[in-house]
This record gives C-alpha cells, structure tokens and sequence, in this order.
C-alpha cells in the first residue's frame, strides 16, 4: 500500500485515482474546482463514465478529496501530476495548470522521498520543467536545497474516454520515463497488482479474457513524453487513412467497410481504428497533432503524414455538408436532425467534438440544427447554448426534420423503432456519418441512406 495524491480530477485524475483506492492505495485526489470536490465528497463524479460511481463507492474508504495542496502533498509517497494542458493559440499545450500545479507540490513536499509523476500530456522536455518548478518552489518556501527529496517520472496515460476504468485496471502496458531509479521501483511497486493482475476484479469490471501480465517499459524522461504523443497521432492518422480510402471507395462503388475488414484482418495492421466517419476529435487527438506538430516546428522538422492526417480529417466534416446539400439542394431554412454531441459514445465529454464541428458547418449554411444525446445534452446546454435546439427523444428531435444526420456512434440509435419514426419527419433521408445504423433495415422502412464510403441506398417499395 502506498500514500498517493493526484492532483487534478478530470477524466484522467479521477479514473486513476479511483482505480488507485480501489487496489488498496490511500489516494488524496486534489482539485482547485471547490464545487467539483464538494461534489466528490458526496460520490458524485463531475462527468459521465461508466461505472465511475460504482467504483467510487467500492474504494471510498480509501479515497479522499481536497482542494489544499496542504492536506494531499506532504504525506504522499507518490504524487500524480493529472491537470488539463489544453491548446495555446500557438498550437502548443497551454502549462499553466502543470506550472501551478508543479508549484503546489514543491511548496508542500513533506519530509520523505516523493516521486512527482506526470500523467498530464506534456511536450517533450517538461519533466525537466516540471523538476525545476518543484525545487525552485520548494526551495523558495523552505529556504533549503530539494535535492535527493523528490524525483519526477513521466507516466503517461492511455486511457480512452467511455472506458477509463477499463483501461485503467487493464492496461496494455505501462509507461515510465524518469532519469532515478527509485522513482521506477516505487512506480513499478504502485502498479503491481496491476502488471501482475492479481488484484479481484470489480463485478462489474470484470477482467478481460486472456488479459496476461501487463509489459511494464521503463524509457528515459523524452522518450516516455514521445511515447504518448506517437501513439495517439499513430490513431489519428489511422482513421484518417480509413477516410482518405472512404473517399476513394465511395466513388468506386466499393464498400469501405468491407475494405477496411479485409486490409485490418492482417495481424500487422490490425482492426481497431479503421471505421470510416465523421473523423476524429475529443480533447486529445487533435491537441496532441497539434502539439507535435508544434514541436516538430521548435525543432525544425515538419511532419507531413501528421498534417495530412489534420487535412483529411477536417474534410470529413464537409463531405457530409457536400452529401446533404446533394439532396437538400439548399440548407437554408432547413431543419437537420443531429443524433449524437458527445466526440464518441459513452462520454459526454464535448470537447473538439466532431458532432459539434459539423453542426457549425449546418449553422453556417442557415439551417437549423435539432440535437439529440442520451447523455451530453445537460452539457451542451450549459457549454453550446442557445446555437443549437435540444430534443430528449426520438419523437421531439425527429419531429418535421428535413435530414436525419447520426454524428455519434451510440449503441442506441440502432435500435430506435425507425420504421414507426418516420412519418414524423419532412423528408426520410438519414446521413449516417457513422455508419453505425442498419441501412438495409433503414432503407426497407422508406429512407433514403447514405453512409462515409458505401454504397448509397434509396427507399425500397414494398411490394403488397
Ligand atoms: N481525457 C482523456 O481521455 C485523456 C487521456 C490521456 C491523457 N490525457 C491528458 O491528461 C491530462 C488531463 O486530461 P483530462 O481530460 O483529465 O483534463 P480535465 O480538464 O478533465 O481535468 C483537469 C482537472 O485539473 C484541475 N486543475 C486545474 N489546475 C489545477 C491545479 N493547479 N491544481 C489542481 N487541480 C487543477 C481542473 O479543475 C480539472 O478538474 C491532459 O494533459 C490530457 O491531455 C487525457
């Protein structure tokens, strides 16, 4: 059992502090939010993920929440650096909460050694940053010297929205970067039960089938940070290309979905991140590009294959413009049916969404755009206002519309009673920027279906 404290309880912060408690750590989590940790304290995660709650509650004897750095630092034996570094106008990540956050902790470090390690997506260097925020902080406040008390890792972290506990207990590996071997062993010794999988799964988290040993890399600080930045625009880039060949597929008369089984069935290419759409977005992906691409700028290097990457995907938002403009003719004064907000199922994180992307697209145009989410509305609310309308139901969101157009791939939409909607709108056309409906299905019940690199389907007319 280690003493831990996390600073910082957004997604990443919350999902590991969690998981931390839950495998028998003592966690402070910290957040300077006042009302995000009144509302901790009382079991309520300040977004939706599933089975946080639930997880919360299981690990709660073991899990605190304060907004002083006072209170989490000074006994911790391991602190998480887990504050949001979202994008500077530059391109870069904004540090202003790693900075303050780097700062909190050298102030308070207590009398025992402490590993400082950096969960935050960071750009290459800044565990070195990080350090010497620490000592000069803890210096400034002590007026003595921090050598030897604290070492700082670089520990980044992998987990995808919509399964962050999943990822977070069954990792595909562990990353740690750091220059001090004793921040790898007390790292190495935190994440045991986790590399050996010994620990009991939750009931409702149960372990994955074959899930063996976790592999545990232990790199130097750079190659930790470059870690995380390569693989997620290794991601992107993936998805991009699956679009690049949608294009392609779709004036070819060829399936993409089809080609993307055939081309990820090879072991060395693999499935996952191959589904054409609407394009990647969330608070990741495109900062990260972003981010790297602004440090291949300091150093001197472009980066095609990441900028083209950009380029394919902010062209997928106006293909789907392009295709409802192909029926609708015009968008103005047009009533379009959004199904989704969140960037992906499962989260009602809206941030860089591409639902939200493409409704600027309609809004532009002059239509009006009628939202549905089975989770994100009460957020869209509050952080996109009065731009768009919100529907709770099928029936309210479908109502009079002149295009349906799915933007985010919930498991529900498949199974709305399409058939029985479908006098309620203007015209039964569905955009499918998913391809996540059944459009044969669609397509029997009267629509008209177009999906991202398939074949276009008309209504088919029953025959009595
Ligand atoms: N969200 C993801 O899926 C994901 C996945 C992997 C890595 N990351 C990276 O992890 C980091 C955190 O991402 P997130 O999505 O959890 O961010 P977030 O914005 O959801 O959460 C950040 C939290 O830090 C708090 N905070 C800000 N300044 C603070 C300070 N000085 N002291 C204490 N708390 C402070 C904020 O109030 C907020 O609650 C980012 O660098 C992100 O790139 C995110």
């Amino acid at each position: 059992m280690k003493r831990v404290a996390v600073v910082g309880t957004g997604y990443v912060g919350l999902a590991s502090a969690v998981s931390l408690a839950y495998l028998g750590h003592e966690v402070v989590a910290l957040d300077v939010d006042e009302e995000k940790v009144r509302g901790l304290r009382r079991g309520q995660p300040p977004f939706y993920e599933p089975h946080l709650r639930e997880l919360m509650a299981l690990s709660r004897e073991r899990l605190f929440f304060t907004t002083r750095y006072e209170e989490a630092i000074p006994g911790a034996e391991v602190v998480f650096i887990a504050v949001g570094t979202p994008p500077a106008p530059d391109g870069g990540p904004d540090l202003s909460q790693v900075r303050q956050a780097a700062e909190g902790i050298g102030r308070h470090l207590g009398e025992g050694f402490t590993v400082v390690a950096n969960k935050s997506t960071v750009p290459v260097g800044s565990g070195n940053f990080v350090g010497a925020l620490v000592r000069r902080a803890f210096e400034e406040t002590h007026g003595k010297e921090a050598d030897g008390r604290f070492a700082v890792a670089s520990n980044p972290e992998f987990l995808r929205e919509g399964q962050a506990l999943q990822d977070s207990l069954y990792p595909d590996r562990i990353v740690v970067g750091a220059e001090d071997g004793r921040a790898i062993q007390a790292l190495r010794e935190l994440y045991e039960p986790i590399l050996e999988q010994s620990f009991p799964p939750p009931p409702f988290l149960p372990r994955p089938e074959r899930m063996g040993a976790v592999p545990f890399l232990t790199t130097d600080l750079a190659s930790a940070e470059l870690i995380k930045y390569g693989a997620n625009a290794f991601l992107a880039l993936k998805i991009s290309f699956i679009n690049e060949l949608a294009a392609l597929a779709e004036r070819m008369g060829a399936d993409i979905r089809e080609v993307a089984r055939g081309i990820g069935l090879d072991a060395r290419i693999g499935l996952r991140f191959l589904q054409a759409g609407l394009g990647w977005g969330g608070s990741c992906f495109p900062k990260d590009t972003l981010a790297l691409l602004a440090m291949g700028r300091e150093y001197g290097l472009r980066l095609p294959i990441v900028e083209a990457a950009w380029e394919v995907n902010a062209r997928q938002r106006e293909r789907v413009v392009e295709k409802l403009l192909g029926e609708l003719k015009t968008l103005k004064g047009k009533t379009i049916a959004l199904l989704g907000l969140s960037f992906k199922p499962h989260t009602d994180d809206l941030r860089d969404s591409p639902a939200l992307a493409l409704a600027r697209l309609l809004l532009e145009r002059g239509a009006f755009v009628r939202a549905h989410d089975p989770v994100a509305l009460p957020r869209a609310r509050r952080e996109v206002g009065r731009s768009l309308e919100y529907a709770e139901t099928p029936e309210a969101v479908l109502a009079g519309a002149d295009a349906v157009v799915l933007a985010t791939d919930w498991p529900e939409y498949r199974t709305w009673p399409w058939r029985e909607l479908r006098p309620l709108l203007r015209r039964a056309l569905v955009v499918d920027a998913r391809n996540h409906l059944d459009g044969e299905a669609l397509a029997r019940a009267g629509y008209r279906y177009l999906g991202v690199g398939i074949p276009d389907l008309f209504p088919v007319q029953e025959v009595v």
